[in-house]
């Protein structure tokens, strides 16, 4: 019997890729839906594809700059975070059931369909999460969330803040592409965690990782240690404590990377308060909320660093807040040292 990838179990199974996963997942949950949820999330993964495209070529360029122009490098680098924000507003912008955008690379939300009733969603995302790591060929990724708007009618003044300003239990799906050694969708509407890989030569995100679930126990740490100093006590303690367990560590300075080997691998991953930025580095609305929607739904929990992350309720939309997810074990530890000691 043939096993190994899917194409190799072709005959006896076929692909499922991420837009007739959706579907199959709609016709199971929501019976009523009416489709456009996945029509709106097909908006994502055509941008994803768009966005990995020219991360790929965003390499070639940049051994070519190297070699022949200054400065290339750092012009590709900005270029990319902008061409990211543009592919997503671009692709999800068209959706009719997307009524507002916000985005780590604007000030403000986007409004795009202010008073249609048919324009459900607001969508929040990074477009390109760890963007120092490009031009060192290191993973680079996007991270989304997905919210419904509040049904009370949008006021004249109502710029679109009031639509993402939302706790993260309230995410109707989230998800982050990690464009590493292959390209990972993966996503949670609340029914499980799912992986799909992109198939470059169908151009298709194909299942590769069903029903996904965060080790209860592993052995890794992700942090950046050159700011321990500046953790508070609790934040030492723990990791004090998870050496003396022999916990190894790995941080690569990409979330979505350093969380996609979490989410596979266990352990824990913290971007504590540091003295440069007190109330953390990462952005709540479209870094932690979807990371820990994800890492719930996956078994494991979010943490920042007084209670749960999802429950914070937000009050800008680019607000920071120190992160801490991992798996259950690494999770009931910090609980009892940082949060409850
Ligand atoms: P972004 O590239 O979207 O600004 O995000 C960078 C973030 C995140 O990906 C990573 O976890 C963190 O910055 C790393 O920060 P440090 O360099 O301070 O460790
Ligand atoms: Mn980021
Ligand atoms: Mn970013």
């Amino acid at each position: 019997m043939v096993q190994g990838g899917y194409g190799e179990k072709f005959s006896d199974r076929p692909i499922m890729t991420a837009q007739q996963y959706f579907l199959e997942q709609q016709r199971q949950h929501f019976p009523d839906a009416s489709g456009e949820f996945s029509w709106l999330l097909s908006g994502i993964t055509l941008a994803t594809k768009m966005i990995q495209a020219k991360v790929r070529r965003a390499g070639l360029v940049d051994i070519l700059g190297e070699q022949g122009a200054v400065n290339v490098q750092g012009e590709e680098q900005q270029k990319l975070d902008v061409y990211a924000n543009r592919a997503l507003l671009h692709c999800l912008g068209v959706r009719d059931s997307v009524g507002v955008l916000a985005s780590e690379e604007n000030e403000e939300p986007i409004t795009v369909r202010s008073r249609s009733a048919n324009a459900k969603y607001a969508i929040v995302f990074d477009p390109l999460d760890g963007s120092s790591n490009i031009d060192v060929n290191v993973s680079v990724g996007t991270i989304f969330s997905i919210l419904r708007r509040p049904e009370s009618a949008p006021t004249a003044a109502d710029d679109g803040t009031s639509d993402v300003l939302q706790p993260g239990t309230t995410q109707v799906a989230a998800g982050y592409v990690v464009y590493g050694s292959s390209t990972i969708l993966v996503y949670t509407t609340g029914q499980g965690v799912h992986g799909f890989t992109l198939d470059p030569s169908v151009g298709a995100y194909v299942l590769s990782h069903e029903n996904i679930r965060i080790p209860e126990r592993g052995k890794y740490y992700s942090v950046n240690e050159a700011y321990q100093d500046g953790f508070p006590p609790g934040y030492r303690d723990y990791l004090d404590r998870l050496r003396r367990k022999h916990y190894s560590s790995r941080y690569i300075g990409s979330l979505v990377a350093d969380f996609h080997r979490t989410l596979l691998r266990g352990g824990v991953f913290l971007y504590p308060p540091t003295v440069d930025h007190p109330t953390g580095k990462l952005r709540l609305l479209y870094e932690a909320n979807p990371i820990a929607f994800i890492a719930e739904q996956a078994g494991g929990s979010a943490s920042n660093g007084t209670g749960r992350v999802m429950e914070s309720v937000p009050s800008s939309i680019h607000q920071r807040t120190p992160l801490i997810v991992g798996g259950r074990a690494e999770m009931e530890e910090f609980a009892r040292c940082v949060e409850a000691p």
